[in-house]
């Protein structure tokens, strides 16, 4: 019932024009992906030309972030509205490095995913631990705390337009995977805890990615387990042949 779910974060990579390029190649890919969900995450310069280049194809353009507001004067900040204008159908939203090199808190992401959900938008919501917090036994509070303060205000008919991204901080962009065997015990303990907080079809329903150094390399054995969808891929999603392989990690060359 789950389609398997490929998302690339391209964190602050690509000028507007190596956007494009890659997007033109993955257009040529699209009529493989019909029976799974393919995104790329651009920087917010070059997100209304990548998604033009995929309009139609059914593959996913996201944001990075947004402001909570409709509008305003912040400076330097992007509404989920003017993200929508510019043809995503996703944002990403609680990513480790704006919890921790932005000061973003819980309550705060929890407003952007109503904001986000109020102008149409899908959200990627990511949560995970430190290694401090795995380390001291607490992975399983802090994900629980991360899911209720931040899907709060979110009913159940909101679950369906939502997507959560375990990415345990320690496995970012470090090289240092979670062993297939600690994603999906984290995994389930996040499907199980929807399921009180929601119902059971809602969270079976639910995708859940794993991100943290997910390669071509470890990407099937992360998507053998039964409660991993998908992946949220960092670096190992900037080289076009690299994500290629990792879209379609299920099929032999
Ligand atoms: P990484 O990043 O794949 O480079 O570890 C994942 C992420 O931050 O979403």
């Amino acid at each position: 019932m789950r389609r398997p779910f490929i998302a690339g974060n391209w964190k602050m990579h690509k000028t507007v024009a190596e956007a494009v390029a890659f997007a033109r190649q993955l257009k040529e890919m699209a009529p493989c992906c019909a029976d799974r969900d393919v995104l790329v995450a651009p920087p917010f310069t070059a997100l209304s030309a990548v998604a033009e280049v995929l309009r139609g194809t059914g593959i996913h353009a996201a944001a990075q972030n947004l402001h909570e507001a409709p509008q305003g004067a912040f400076t330097g900040e992007v509404s989920a509205a003017m993200i929508a204008e510019a043809g995503c159908d996703y944002v990403i939203i609680g990513h480790s490095e704006r919890r921790t090199l932005f000061g973003e808190d819980d309550a705060l992401i929890g407003r952007k995913i109503v904001a986000a959900l109020g102008c149409g938008l899908k959200v990627i919501f990511c949560i995970g631990e430190t290694l401090q917090e795995r380390e001291a036994g607490l992975t399983s509070a802090v994900v629980e705390r991360q899911v209720k303060e931040g899907l709060k205000a979110l009913r159940i008919d909101d679950i369906r337009h939502l997507v959560i991204a375990y990415e345990p901080v320690w496995a970012i962009g470090t090289g240092k995977t979670a062993t297939p065997g600690q994603a999906e015990e984290v995994h389930a303990f996040i499907r199980s805890l929807m399921g009180r907080l929601y119902s059971k079809d809602a969270a079976d329903a639910l995708a859940i990615l794993y991100g943290g150094s997910v390669k071509p390399d470890n990407m099937a054995e992360l998507m053998a387990q039964p409660n991993v969808d998908g992946g949220l891929i960092g670096g190992a999603s900037l080289d076009f042949d690299s994500f290629a392989r990792m879209v379609m990690y299920d099929k032999k060359d």
